[in-house]
């Protein structure tokens, strides 16, 4: 209806014919109005792999109370012939409103491998849109695609439009996001995170979206993070690992290094977990099935950028640790060497850096023409570019010699995990339009400590 028409319904005059025009309806149909009520209306859907097999855990937001329910079937049968329940908690914001979400979780089981799945999510009261996502392949032969960044916010998103359709046209198996989400969660009580979690949702409802804490997440000890996500294990989304492939990943948190007003003790629970979640993956057996071990942290232990971060120093907290804590903290760097971690991955600096295999400052090349070609030493990369309100970060002029490539372009890392040898890794530039600026083929014929010998 053109917009003059509708202005000239409502003055006044011509009221008295709007409402003949209702009335007319009425006479045909029933007033209902059934349009459900938005605090029941399921948002922000996203899913994630809660490291159990077969399975699959749906999450999503509410305003009001509401029954947690999945309906879902494989792609191709009868629409919704299957049904889960789940519970939702109560997150209260620490913001002065102390608004109230209740997330839902619910863990579809018994999915099978490699089949795809459409399902809606809420309850009686409302019901989301259709989504659709395909259950892991569970075998260790099996070569996932990943999609990896951090640093992506609510303003400037600049990554946003390419992974949305990169996502929806099949191209990742999943995501991991490292850290520092919609600058920050928790602003205008909480409502930057509620509109951040609804602007992922184009990616995060048809591939398991895998976290891991940043800085931005800090207000109200990162109750916003832990209370949004769903990441295995119980510790909230802050520590866990998965294996997907022939890949073991291990998310943590570097964050524990730089709030010790939440609990220093967090370090050492963390170091302790990480310590045995190592062993564990470096049993024979396990290593043999999974040999990728690859770690996931926000901030990074080497970077070369121009600003004051940990990783610009040598004394980086995350890399050696810290000392001013009783006791002293431990770092990542040697426990990630000696339980022969192959790939760190890391993000904060907003910017994409490529170093060759580095240990204790040094450079570990496999050899000078094939550095990647069974390294000595762990490879780290940082991909903190994919976009946010606080742009780009800077480098130093003369990059350190374990800096293999460097960009401050906007932009994510691909990576394809291809069996138990390779393993690919691009970057891609938002602003060169999708260009792949940066590329690398990483070779191991073994892995373990024993790799670097
Ligand atoms: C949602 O919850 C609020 C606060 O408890 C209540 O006032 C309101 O009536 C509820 N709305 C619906 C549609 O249930
Ligand atoms: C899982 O991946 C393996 C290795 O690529 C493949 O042989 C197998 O067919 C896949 N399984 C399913 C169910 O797609
Ligand atoms: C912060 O949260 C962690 C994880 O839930 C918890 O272990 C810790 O005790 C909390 N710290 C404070 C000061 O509440
Ligand atoms: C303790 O840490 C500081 C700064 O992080 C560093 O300069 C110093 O060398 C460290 N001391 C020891 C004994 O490791
Ligand atoms: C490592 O390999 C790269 C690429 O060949 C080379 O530029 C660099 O100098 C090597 N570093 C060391 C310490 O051998
Ligand atoms: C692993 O994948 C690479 C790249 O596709 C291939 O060249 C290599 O032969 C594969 N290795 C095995 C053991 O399948």
């Amino acid at each position: 209806m053109p917009r003059k028409y509708l202005s000239e319904l409502c003055t006044g005059a011509d009221m008295a014919s709007l409402w003949a025009l209702l009335g007319l309806c009425c006479l045909e149909a029933p007033m209902v109005f059934s349009v459900p009520p938005i605090e029941s209306q399921p948002e922000q859907v996203h899913i994630s792999y809660p490291g159990v097999t077969r399975s699959m855990v749906i999450t999503w937001t509410t305003f009001n109370k509401t029954e947690s329910l999945v309906e879902y079937s494989m792609w191709g049968g009868k629409l919704f012939d299957l049904k889960a329940k789940g519970t939702s908690t109560i997150f209260e914001d620490g913001g002065s409103e102390k608004r109230k979400l209740y997330i839902h979780r619910v863990t579809l089981s018994d999915l099978r491998p490699g089949s795809a799945y459409v399902y809606h999510c809420g309850s009686e009261a409302g019901w989301s849109d259709i989504f659709y996502f395909t259950a892991l392949n569970e075998s260790t032969t099996w070569n996932p695609r990943f999609a990896l960044f951090g640093d992506m916010g609510n303003e400037n998103p600049q990554s946003l439009a390419r992974l949305q359709k990169e996502t929806q046209i099949g191209m990742y198996d999943a995501i991991l996001h490292i850290g520092d989400f919609a600058y920050d969660m928790d602003e205008d009580n909480a409502r930057i995170g509620d509109e951040f979690m609804r602007q992922i949702q184009s990616i995060a409802a048809y591939v398991p979206y895998m976290t891991c804490p940043g800085n931005h997440e800090n207000a109200y000890n990162f109750s916003n993070y832990r209370n949004r996500f769903s990441m295995p294990g119980d510790t909230e989304s802050l520590w866990y690992s998965w294996n997907i492939g022939s890949a073991h990943i291990i998310s943590f948190s570097t964050e524990v290094y730089f709030y010790l007003d939440y609990g220093v003790d967090l370090i050492f629970k963390q170091y302790e977990w990480l310590k045995k979640d190592l062993e564990e993956a470096n049993k024979p057996e396990n290593r043999k099935a999974r040999p990728w071990i690859i770690t996931m942290g926000h901030r990074p232990m080497y970077c070369s950028n121009d600003d004051k971060d940990d990783c610009t120093q040598f004394q980086s907290y995350v890399r050696l640790g810290r000392n001013d804590t009783t006791p002293p903290a431990p770092g990542l760097e040697k426990l990630f060497y000696l339980y022969g971690v192959d790939l760190e991955l890391w993000a904060h600096e907003h910017t994409y850096e490529r170093l060759w295999p580095v240990y204790g400052y040094k450079v570990f090349n496999g050899s000078t023409e094939e550095p990647y070609v069974n390294p000595k030493a762990p490879v780290h990369i940082i991909t903190g570019s994919a976009g946010c309100r606080e742009k780009h970060d800077g480098f130093i002029p003369k990059p350190r010699d374990w800096s293999a490539f460097r960009s401050t372009d906007y932009g994510y890392t691909r990576m394809q995990v291809l069996n138990r040898t390779h393993l690919y890794l691009e970057q891609v530039s938002d602003d060169q339009y999708g260009k792949v600026i940066d590329s690398i083929w990483f070779v191991k014929e073994n892995h373990g400590v024993a790799a670097w010998l």
